[in-house]
């Protein structure tokens, strides 16, 4: 379980506090091109540690002896947040987490075992029947270890229900105190997740005694969606990735869902525990440690998710922040928001950004720097505080220093000379 949290059955019914596992290390580490190494797992450990989550999935440490050392690094130094690691039902496996976590302040073995036929009779080999044993032995076994154990349905998306319902239950039976509902494939769309979730609690019996939670995976755009609607159904842990890394186009992104609750939180009525201001030098260091960057339009901390471009966007922000912005850069602890200045971007935008670099124009030169302003905005992608300084001193630099000032093409001529060199 994790440090924050008592009695999960009563949390799921009452509380409206939704718990994070981040899944960064495991989830998020193990897609191609994401590879981390210990000194690395260990500088985001401390780094999710100050964002607020409850639980730390550190790895898989069955993979490998330098993932096992990572898990059992973060296991020791992290103290105020839980840490779990993952096993598939298989002893070997579970030895092997328990020994690379048991040092946690707070640790808890994490069990996955598919449910749908797809994966039990392909994956697998095994029949629906000898899949519930080997699932139970290992939950059982677990349990034997850590009074913590989190049973994982893979492939529940896409699994017979009352299969589902049956596994769970008899994980609830056999100890597992929390239940983790995969969409391993991302296959589901929300209505049918939330149906899923939702009946496996009703229906499952000791679904009262444990602590529900979601895992979902990205593969339509639909990850974050689906994580909503699991705890509109009554999950109360979410397992999520920043940036949302993750298998395949990845998994519930951490920031995406945390915001979600807060900025919606007057209609959903959900909280989170994430220090929300530590969002943007968390995804960051995962940005920079992985040397993979963050698509420019993605939701909460890509480039663009705080910048303006168009005429009527800036207008709007000039005038009101709220017009075109949802929630405060500040709130995910980004300085300020962007007006960019394009070919698309508005007059009051170019004079608010002049007036920002303290660079004046006089009233006679104030259109001729504008032109020159969209003439430059025409040949590049984004003007820059550069440009407008060299656009200023061109425009109030006294005729007489301009060779043929009257031949408008010769001083578009000198002012390309001077911007692009
Ligand atoms: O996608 C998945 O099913 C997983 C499990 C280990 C929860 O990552
Ligand atoms: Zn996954």
């Amino acid at each position: 379980m994790n440090a924050k949290q008592s009695k999960n059955g009563e949390q799921r019914a009452e509380s409206n506090r939704v718990f994070i596992l981040d899944t960064t290390l495991r989830d998020g580490e193990q897609s191609p091109g994401f590879h981390l190494n210990a000194t690395s797992k260990l500088r985001i450990a401390r780094q999710l540690e100050k964002l607020g989550v409850d639980v730390i999935e550190a790895g898989f440490p069955s993979s490998s002896a330098g993932e096992f050392d990572a898990c059992r690094r973060i296991a020791r130094e992290i103290r105020s947040v839980a840490v779990t690691a993952l096993a598939r039902a298989d002893r070997d496996e579970i030895d092997a987490v328990w020994r690379a976590i048991r040092d946690a302040q707070s640790p808890q073995i994490h069990v996955v075992m598919p449910v749908s036929d797809l994966h039990i009779e392909r994956k697998l080999g095994l029949s629906r029947d000898e899949a519930l044993k080997k699932g139970a032995e290992a939950i059982a076994y677990a349990r034997s270890l850590c009074e913590n154990v989190q049973y994982s349905a893979e492939d529940a998306g896409r699994a017979e229900l009352d299969y589902v319902i049956e596994a769970v239950e008899t994980m609830i039976a056999l100890g597992a105190n929390v239940i983790n509902i995969a969409d391993s494939t991302g296959y589901c769309v929300p209505s049918e997740f939330g149906e899923i979730v939702e009946q496996v609690i009703d229906r499952a019996r000791g679904a009262d005694g444990v602590l529900f939670s979601v895992h979902c995976h990205n593969d339509l755009g639909l990850a974050t969606a689906n994580a909503k609607a699991g705890i509109m159904a009554g999950a109360r842990r979410v397992e999520c990735t920043v940036n949302g890394i993750g298998e395949r186009a990845g998994n519930t992104s951490l920031e995406e869902i945390v915001m979600l609750l807060r900025v919606r939180k007057a209609r959903l009525g959900f909280e989170t525990g994430v220090n929300t201001t530590e969002i943007t030098r968390t995804s960051r260091l995962i940005a920079e440690l992985t040397g993979t960057p963050v698509q420019p339009n993605k939701a909460v901390v890509g480039a663009n998710a705080f910048a303006h471009a168009a005429a009527m966007q800036q207008d709007g922000i000039l005038k009101d922040r709220a017009s075109y912005e949802i929630m405060k850069p500040e709130d995910i602890g980004l300085a300020e928001s962007r007006l960019v200045l394009t070919a698309r971007s508005s007059r009051g935008a170019f004079r608010h950004r002049l007036a920002k670099l303290g660079l004046k124009t006089t009233h006679a030169t104030d259109d001729a720097a504008w032109d020159r302003f969209l003439e430059v905005a025409g040949a590049k992608k984004e003007v820059t505080d550069d440009d407008l300084q060299q656009i200023v001193v061109l425009v109030e630099t006294p005729s007489s220093m301009h060779a043929r000032r009257d031949d408008d093409s010769d001083v578009a001529d000198t002012l390309r000379h001077l911007i692009f060199g």
